[in-house]
């Protein structure tokens, strides 16, 4: 059972009161496709500040902003390219986040004081509903980081947002309950503000679905001059260690594929069927190592090109790169 001031249903009444309570600066986390978002509206500065107060984030670290549809890009982003309004078209609303030139109306505080802005249409239809409200008072865009405290592990439930950030919380604020997140990690972030692509956090959408969208200049060079707190070399690290395609020995947690036998002595925290299993329960099993105490989870990390290069990508940073 969740102990929660700060809890509420997702009825329709509810998300109603969630985005006035936005309108009048307060936080609300709600439930999206990828991870739960702690939402503040975009073009409050002091409701911004508090979201980096409560995570305990750096304020240099930029925010995405999400809009309920491919129409507000506009709003936020200048000089727009083709090849933008073709992903958008492809893949949103859906868990993929565009890094472009920023409009006036995207402030310092919103992108770390860079010239750019990152934007995403979420596709959980309790986001949808709530930014569509949002909207329909006056809003422009909220800004949503994982709710989440500072390099830890990103919430895929409501509890999770509670156990994180909860304490901080304050009488006006709000979590919407919206069951467990779809997807469970992160939105893939693509940067498009030249000619040429390049992925910044891999995620659900994929190279292979991006390169399939017409007119995409995919390039796979890194991209250093943009600040990333997702590309800091620790984050989104439980407590236990995390050691990643390593034999699991007697003592330790172990999340692995179904299909791998779990070795004597050796604590299964979760069994996923398939990538997209994986990915989904990623998180509430590093989670789950820490509740129960463990000091070493292994992760077995399937093969392949495609959601399992986000996986490897948000292990490797739970283990600080081991
Ligand atoms: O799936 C998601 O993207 C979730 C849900 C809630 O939408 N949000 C999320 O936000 O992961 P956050 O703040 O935890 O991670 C956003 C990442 C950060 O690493 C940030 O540096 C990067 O996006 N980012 C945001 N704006 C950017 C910009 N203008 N240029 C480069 N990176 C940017
Ligand atoms: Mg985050």
């Amino acid at each position: 059972m969740m102990n929660s001031q700060f809890l509420t249903s997702c009825s329709a009444d509810a998300i109603q009161r969630a985005a006035e309570q936005l309108i009048a600066g307060h936080l609300v986390a709600f439930p999206t496709e990828t991870v739960y978002g702690l939402g503040a509206d975009a073009t409050n500065e002091q409701a911004v500040r508090r979201i980096y107060e409560v995570k305990g984030r750096p304020t240099n670290h930029p925010l995405i902003v999400h809009v309920s549809s491919l129409n507000a890009l506009g709003l936020w982003a200048r000089d727009i390219p083709d090849f933008a309004i073709s992903l958008g078209r492809a893949f949103w609303p859906g868990p993929m986040t565009l890094i472009l030139k920023r409009q006036e109306l995207a402030r310092d505080f919103v992108t770390g004081s860079q010239d750019s802005v990152g934007i995403r249409v979420p596709s959980e239809p309790i986001a949808l509903e709530l930014l569509a409200r949002f909207e329909l008072l006056g809003g422009l865009g909220v800004v949503a980081p994982s709710g989440n405290r500072f390099g830890r592990v990103s919430p895929t439930s409501a509890q999770h947002v509670q156990d994180e950030i909860g304490k901080n919380l304050v009488h006006g604020d709000l979590i919407i309950e919206g069951g467990n997140s779809n997807i469970g990690i992160e939105s893939t972030i693509i940067d498009c503000r030249n000619d040429t692509t390049t992925i910044l956090r891999p995620g659900a959408i994929t190279t292979e679905m991006i390169k399939s969208v017409n007119g995409i200049n995919f390039s796979t060079a890194e991209n250093r001059d943009l600040r990333i707190s997702g590309a800091l070399e620790k984050h989104y690290a439980p407590n236990a260690k995390v050691l990643i395609n390593q034999s699991p020995i007697k003592g330790q947690a172990l999340m692995a594929l179904s299909a791998f036998e779990t070795p004597e002595g050796v604590y299964r925290i979760s069994s996923p069927e398939n990538v997209s299993d994986f990915a989904r329960l990623l998180y509430s099993s590093l989670r789950r190592a820490d509740e129960l105490g463990f000091d070493v989870i292994v992760v077995l990390i399937p093969e392949g090109q495609g959601m399992e290069i986000a996986l490897l990508d948000r292990v490797s940073k739970a283990s600080n790169g081991l």
